[in-house]
């Protein structure tokens, strides 16, 4: 009778210990201490005993039962304060938990998102086009001559003789163009790929920003005015711009334009390299030979077209020194962002 009384205890401890729940150790309290439980079953048989073995056996019983309350009361109470839902030694819940991570921009996309801001407030729209091209979208209809270097498979990646990685984001004016008549006024996001050495600020895929603007009347007065508001849009009201003749086969005219230092005011600095002015990108006239090609009417439109680098702008915004870091995937990076 001791044995089993040992027995129904071991079976009890483990009973309550393996109970997740409030209600699982209620049921187990009631299946082992309950009023018709097996505790009170065993006590019964108390009757059958020996009268002399009776009180020894009688005595196992209570400090059996009342180790069992008192181990009872323990799991209530854990289970309660939400402890025992896990087993203690399978986890620890009072580990730091891991915090998930809070989504952020990618530098680049938030600086493009920026400066496509600025000309949507001008009236543009935004357009997209494939980053793989054809050879007339890259550069016949863009008035390349036959032996432009660009052209060349050191400069830029062939997929097939006719089809290649786009070098530039021009391409898309074409497509543009093709669709419609004027005005047109849009600006082109976009990835492009040059066979350029990587180093510190260059790399052989990156990202510009187009704009092109053709309608009647349009003159080199108005592009420079377009830009002056951008980089006003971009780097605050003090900022000057500065043009200077530049040559691109698809713009007549061509200027490269640049922008008094934010950093220095245009005194001179190291982000400047003491010259007072950041190169952001190219612009132009367009060509009336690439309006011509599209069908319209070069006697009645002209336009202008700008080209700029958005690595450029997010280093300079930024103080990124090396390009490389906007496509590491390195999260210490992005997270600073
Ligand atoms: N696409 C030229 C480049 O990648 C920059 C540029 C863009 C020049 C648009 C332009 C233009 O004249 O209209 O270097």
């Amino acid at each position: 009778m001791e044995e089993s009384i040992r027995q129904l205890s071991d079976q009890a401890r483990a009973a309550l210990e393996a109970a997740t729940t409030e209600e699982e150790l209620e049921a187990e309290r009631r299946r082992f201490l309950g009023r018709k439980g097996l505790l009170r079953e065993i006590r019964q048989g108390l009757k059958d005993l020996p009268e002399e073995d009776r009180p020894a056996v009688g005595k196992l019983i209570n400090q059996t039962t009342r180790q069992l309350e008192a181990l009872l009361e323990q799991r209530r109470q854990k289970l309660a304060s939400g402890k025992a839902a896990f087993p203690e030694d399978r986890l620890d819940v009072t580990l730091p938990g891991r915090a998930p991570l809070i989504a952020g921009k990618h530098p680049l996309l938030a600086t493009m998102e920026d400066m496509i801001e600025i000309f949507l407030g001008l009236g543009y729209l935004v357009a997209e086009g494939p980053e793989i091209e054809d050879y007339y979208h890259a550069f016949e209809a863009l008035n390349y001559p036959e032996d432009h270097p660009a052209m060349d498979e050191q400069m830029t990646f062939y997929v097939e003789d006719d089809v290649l990685l786009r070098s530039q984001t021009s391409t898309v004016q074409i497509r543009v163009m093709e669709k419609q008549e004027p005005p047109v006024r849009v600006v082109v996001p976009g990835r492009c790929y040059r066979r350029d050495t990587v180093d510190a600020t260059h790399c052989h895929t990156f990202y510009q920003l187009e704009g092109l603007l053709v309608d009647e009347g349009i003159t080199f007065a108005d592009l420079k005015g377009t830009l002056q508001a951008f980089a006003e849009g971009m780097f605050g009201p003090e900022v000057r711009v500065r043009f200077r003749p530049d040559f691109f086969p698809f713009t007549e005219p061509s200027a490269e334009f640049a922008v008094s230092c934010f950093i220095c005011g245009g005194v001179g600095c190291r982000v400047c390299s003491g010259t007072g002015w950041l190169e952001l990108g190219g612009a132009g006239m367009v060509d009336p030979n690439v309006l011509a090609g599209v069908g319209y009417d070069t006697e009645r439109y002209t336009g202008f077209a700008f080209g700029v680098g958005i690595e450029r702008f997010a280093m300079l915004r930024y103080g990124i020194k090396d390009i490389r870091v906007f496509y590491s995937g390195d999260m210490r990076v992005l997270t600073q962002f």
